[in-house]
Formats: structure tokens, sequence, C-alpha cells
């Protein structure tokens, strides 16, 4: 068992009194992921970096209908998958409770609701095996994840993290003590406008996905949509910072321009052309830093990153660029468990501190705490 190092400011009770009778490698340890930030809860163990085990509940369904997340329906949502999801991680794994070395869990950003749930749960695991506690930034684990797959990070990489409610670009020296934010989305996250652009198209929640499908079939150069902060004045002043509320409202207005005029919309050729400059924007400001801060690796993450225009022009350029690019398999790019443990098991390696067990929950965890 891990020494567990909480300061205990909050909480006195006898389970702080750690027996450590037999210290295990950091390397060795098992630790427990818990994800519920947004509308999945993900429960995963991993070992170093390797993944035992990943399970998964879902109330993507439970919104649909909304045409968005409800944060009351999540919350409860995750109250309710929390504990069987964790018992089928550990059958799966046929790992024993008493078997894990330390917890992580998704301390921010997130639904405030939903957060709660998974860090009560994860407190309560803490104190009940008397075991360390870690709570760990979501949209880091979201670039943390690839080293379950591709191995750990070399020295320097380059991390582009597009989720439904992000678009960060970090430069990243080590995945736990040392990132850098180089830029960030001003206004929707990549995902968000795609679910905005898939409402006024009338495709179902979340838009993402359909569009990626309906844009396959289209021409990206049927329409010249714009590239958001990518003119040279803009440029000055956000170089690596993304906009696309900018691009959804031009895509609004060429299509409310076509249904006024009684014209049948070209869904695809929309679908395509818009994700284009979504992806032209992102790959290129992303290339730009990994060549001015000299790094030829390229980790992508995030939900968005399952989006094969996003990976098709990222593959092209990185090869004509010559860096390397990791990007993990979908199921890894969506919300997981296993993205906690991993950044979990990356802090206990570096003998980072634990979290105290009065950790709060933080809605807008800024990018340069990975652990808090
Ligand atoms: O990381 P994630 O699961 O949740 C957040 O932390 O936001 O990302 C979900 C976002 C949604 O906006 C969804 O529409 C988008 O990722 N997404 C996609 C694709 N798959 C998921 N967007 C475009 N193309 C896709 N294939
Ligand atoms: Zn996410």
């Amino acid at each position: 068992m891990v020494r567990s190092a909480r300061s205990g400011e909050g909480y006195r009770g006898p389970l702080l009194q750690t027996v450590d009778s037999s210290p295990v490698s950091a390397d060795g340890s098992l630790v427990l992921g818990i994800e519920t930030s947004c509308d999945e809860t993900g429960v995963a163990l991993v070992r170093g970096t390797e993944l035992l085990v990943d399970a998964i509940a879902s109330s993507v369904d439970e919104h649909a209908r909304f045409g968005g997340i409800i944060p009351e329906i999540a919350s409860r949502a995750h109250l309710e998958a929390m504990v069987p999801t964790l018992r089928r991680a550990l059958a799966q794994a046929d790992v024993d409770l008493a078997e894990v070395d330390a917890i992580a869990v998704t301390a921010g950003p997130g639904l405030v609701g939903s957060l709660t749930v998974g860090a009560a749960a994860a407190k309560a695991l803490s104190v009940g095996l008397d075991i360390p506690l870690y709570g760990v930034n979501h949209v880091i684990g979201h670039a943390a994840v690839d080293e379950l797959v591709h191995g750990e990070f070399p020295a320097r990489v380059m991390a582009l993290v597009v989720s439904g409610g992000h678009s960060s670009l970090l430069l990243v020296d080590d995945i736990v003590t040392g990132i850098t934010e180089l830029g960030q989305t001003l206004d929707d996250a990549a995902g968000e406008a795609f679910d905005k652009v898939g409402r006024l198209l009338g495709l179902p929640y979340p838009g993402g996905p359909h569009i990626d499908r309906l844009a396959r079939g289209g021409n990206p150069e049927a329409i010249r949509f714009p590239r958001g902060l990518s003119r040279r004045e803009d440029l000055e002043r956000h170089r690596y910072d993304f906009s696309f509320s900018g691009l959804k409202t031009a895509v609004a207005r060429w299509v409310e321009a076509r249904q006024d005029a009684g014209e049948e919309i070209p869904l695809a050729d929309v679908a395509a052309s818009f994700a284009a400059s979504v992806a032209d924007v992102l790959t290129a400001k992303t290339i730009a830093a990994c060549q001015r801060h000299e790094v030829d690796t390229l980790v992508i993450g995030g939900g968005f990153s399952a989006n094969s225009q996003l990976r098709e022009l990222a593959a092209e350029r990185c090869a004509e660029a010559g860096i390397t690019l990791r990007i993990p398999p979908i199921r890894f790019c969506t919300d997981n468990g296993a993205m906690i443990a991993a950044l979990g098991a990356a802090a206990l390696r570096r003998g980072v501190a634990p979290s105290d067990l009065g950790l709060p929950v933080d809605s807008s965890m800024p990018l340069t705490l990975v652990t808090r």
C-alpha cells in the first residue's frame, strides 16, 4: 500500500493514520480512476501505464430529447451508475477493492453536480480503503490517456485537447508538472460548434458524429467558410487561440439565405465545408506551435478528436512537417475512466502529494492545475 500523505486539515478520523507495512513501487501500483464530469460515468483500473479495465455507463440518451446535457439528470444518473459501474470494473479485471493502491477522480472542469458525485464516491473509497486520493484535471486526462495506448510521452510533446467543452493547445514538458497553455478557444469549443451546427441542420444531439458522417459524403471545397482568428492581425494577438462562433454564424446565415430563397440545402456539402474549416484552423495553428517550439510529437485527445476530418488533415500535415502524431483510439477520445486513472498513475509515479480529503470540485479548474 502507498503511504497516504494527506495533510488532514479538515478530517482527523482514525482512518487517516495509514498503516504502511509493505510499500510497493509506484509503477506497480494499482490506480482506480473515476470520471463523472459530464454525462459518462467512467471507472477504470490502471497499473503503471497498463490498462486493466475501462467500464463506462452513459446517460447521453436521457439528454438527447432535450438537445443538450441537463445537469440535474446527469448528476442523478451518475449516482445510480456509480456503484454498478465500479462493481463491473472490478469483476471484469478480477480485482478486489482491497488491492487498489490509490484513487484518482476528476476534480474539474465539468458540471459541478456531476463532479460532486464522483468526488464523493472517491473520497468514500479513499477513507474506507485508507489509500491516497488524487483529484485530477479532466482536460489533461484527455491527453494523458494516450500513454496507455502509445507508451509514456517523450520529454516534450504538444497536446491539442478538443472536446465539447474545450479546445486547448498545450505545451507539455511533463504531463503532471509541466503544462503550459499556449492557446484556447475564445468562445465555442470545437465539439460545441459541431453540436450547434448539427442543431441548425436539424440533426440529432450530439450533432458532432452526425456532421462527421454527412461530411464524408460532401465536398469540403463547396463553400468557403471563414477560418476563425487566422488573419494576420488576429494572429498577432491570438496566434494559438481558436474561435468557432463566427464560423457557426456564417453557416447559419448561409443556410438561412438558401432557405429564404426556397432552395434545397446541400447538407453534405455544408457539413464537409464547415468541418474543413474547423480542421484547417485546428491543425494549422497546432503545427505552427510545434514548429515554433521545436516539438516533434503531437498528441490529440478529447471527444472531438474522434472527428475524421480532423484526424485526416492532422495525419497529412504532421507527415509533411515530420511530426509524429499520436491519437488514441476513439473509445479513449470520448470521456472515460481510463484517462483519469492514467493521470492519477502518472502523478503517483512522480511522487506528487495526494489531494486533501477536503478536495473541492472546480467546474472551471484551470489547465495549469493538473492535480489539486
Ligand atoms: O470529450 P467529450 O466526450 O466530452 C466533453 O468533455 O465535452 O466530447 C464530446 C464532444 C461532443 O461535442 C461531440 O459532438 C463531439 O465531442 N464529437 C464529435 C465526434 N465525436 C464526438 N465531433 C465531431 N466528429 C465526431 N466524430
Ligand atoms: Zn471530455
